[in-house]
């Protein structure tokens, strides 16, 4: 049986923008990684790899507080990929 909705609707959306932020800088980590490995600087390309993960590990975090709570986050696809034409470094190059 479902939990019922222990959440406000103000919480739940801002619980929402949250989510959706964390999804937005893992995105934006592993959009520098790949750019990282591009110019050959590996070290930093794991780096970002690994601030990917912790990114979607509190968008975890985050989801699992809400299903807790009989809520669920309504992630916003544009949300995640906002601005994705926009990312820093496209002027990256050898
Ligand atoms: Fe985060």
């Amino acid at each position: 049986m479902p939990t019922p909705n222990l959440l406000t609707k103000p919480i739940e959306a801002m619980l929402g923008e949250a989510i959706s932020a964390e999804l937005f800088a893992s995105h934006l980590y592993l959009h520098l990684a790949n750019q990282m490995q591009f110019v050959g600087y590996f070290g930093a390309q794991k780096f970002f790899l690994a601030e990917a993960a912790a990114e979607r590990e509190h968008y975890q975090r985050l989801v699992e507080f809400m299903n807790k709570r009989g809520s669920w986050a309504r992630v916003g696809w544009k949300a995640a990929t906002a601005g994705e034409h926009d990312l820093p470094g496209a002027e990256v190059r050898r």
